[in-house]
């Protein structure tokens, strides 16, 4: 099973964009069974595929919707909160119940805004016990091995435990950047993540960097130079992925609600939009399924 990580401790990158760009593309191109994991409070990646709904019990918080399995005259004492499964359930010694979405390969573990924020409070003296385990306690249960091919795990912008309890459960990362000082600042921060973590893994587990790869781009001045810096740079250069997802509206027309086509998969075969998603889909698929 490959578990693959987006990251990048700036925000607005397209990590969300990303991750469901990558869900889609698995699992309707390639038929692969994915697990799609949202590890951000913010709730973006569930809401793309839930309705998340407004809790009462946090400002601007949100939580998942009841689960479709659930029902009221369950005694089934493994679903806590009226029926709703999450993902930060992991952290309070919970089962996590994915849920299903309207691709039929496709299932996701939603964030809950308020218990994610109480995991990335967690105490650094407890943090390896009580947060950075149990992401790969779960990642390696047979349930979840025998159920999936991929995983994919958004992060929310922020070097913390949750962050790093997503990229210790990798097999795969990789940095989504816009090519500005910023973001470019974040990616280094995550390429430090990354070396410190390949240090600390054991030899048959390694943590593959597919690369970095810019987003939002345009062919100005400040991006060109900026992606050209990145490519001269010698310990950078081997990481920079041959390939762009250029600033495009397509992206944020098929977010809307509502909105027909729902992906960029579904636009017209000739579409600049939809040809750059395909190409960066298949490169990173390449990267994951060569050398099995
Ligand atoms: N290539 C693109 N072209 C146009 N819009 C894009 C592109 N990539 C992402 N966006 C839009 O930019 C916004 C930020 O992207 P996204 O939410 O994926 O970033 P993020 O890194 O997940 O942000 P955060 O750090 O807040 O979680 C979103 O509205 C998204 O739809
Ligand atoms: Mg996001």
């Amino acid at each position: 099973m490959k578990v693959i990580v987006p990251a990048n401790n700036k925000g607005g990158v397209g990590k969300t964009k990303l991750s469901i760009i990558l869900a889609e593309y698995f699992s309707t191109y390639l038929r692969k069974r994915v697990l799609a994991i949202d590890f951000d409070p913010q709730c973006n990646f569930s809401s793309r595929f839930l309705h998340m709904e407004i809790d009462p019990a946090s400002i601007a918080g949100k939580l998942p919707p009841i689960h479709p399995d659930y029902s009221t005259t369950d005694q089934n004492t493994s679903w806590l909160e009226g029926g709703r499964s999450s993902i930060a359930d992991i952290f309070y010694g919970q089962p996590i119940i994915p849920y299903p979405t309207h691709i039929g390969t496709l299932d996701i573990a939603p964030a809950h805004a308020e218990k994610l924020l109480v995991a990335e409070a967690v105490r650094r003296s407890e943090v390896v016990e009580k947060v950075y385990r149990q992401i790969g306690i779960l990642l390696e249960s047979q349930d979840v091995t025998e159920s999936y091919d991929i995983v994919i795990i958004d992060t929310a912008p922020s070097k913390g435990p949750l962050t790093i309890s997503a990229i210790k459960a990798a097999t795969h990362m990789i940095i989504p950047s816009v090519m500005e000082e910023q973001p470019i600042q974040g990616v280094y921060g995550m390429m430090q993540l990354w070396m410190q973590e390949s240090l600390n893994r054991p030899k048959g587990k390694p943590l593959d960097l597919i690369g970095i790869l810019p987003n939002m781009f345009r062919k100005t001045r400040l991006h060109t130079d900026m992606l050209d810096s990145l490519k001269r740079n010698p310990e950078m250069a081997n990481f920079v992925i041959p390939l762009t997802l250029g600033q495009r509206t397509a992206y944020a027309e098929v977010d809307a609600e509502g909105a027909a086509p729902k992906t960029v998969f579904d636009l017209p075969e000739a579409d600049q939009a939809r040809k750059e998603t395909l190409a960066v889909c298949e490169y990173i698929s390449e990267r994951i399924f060569t050398n099995e």
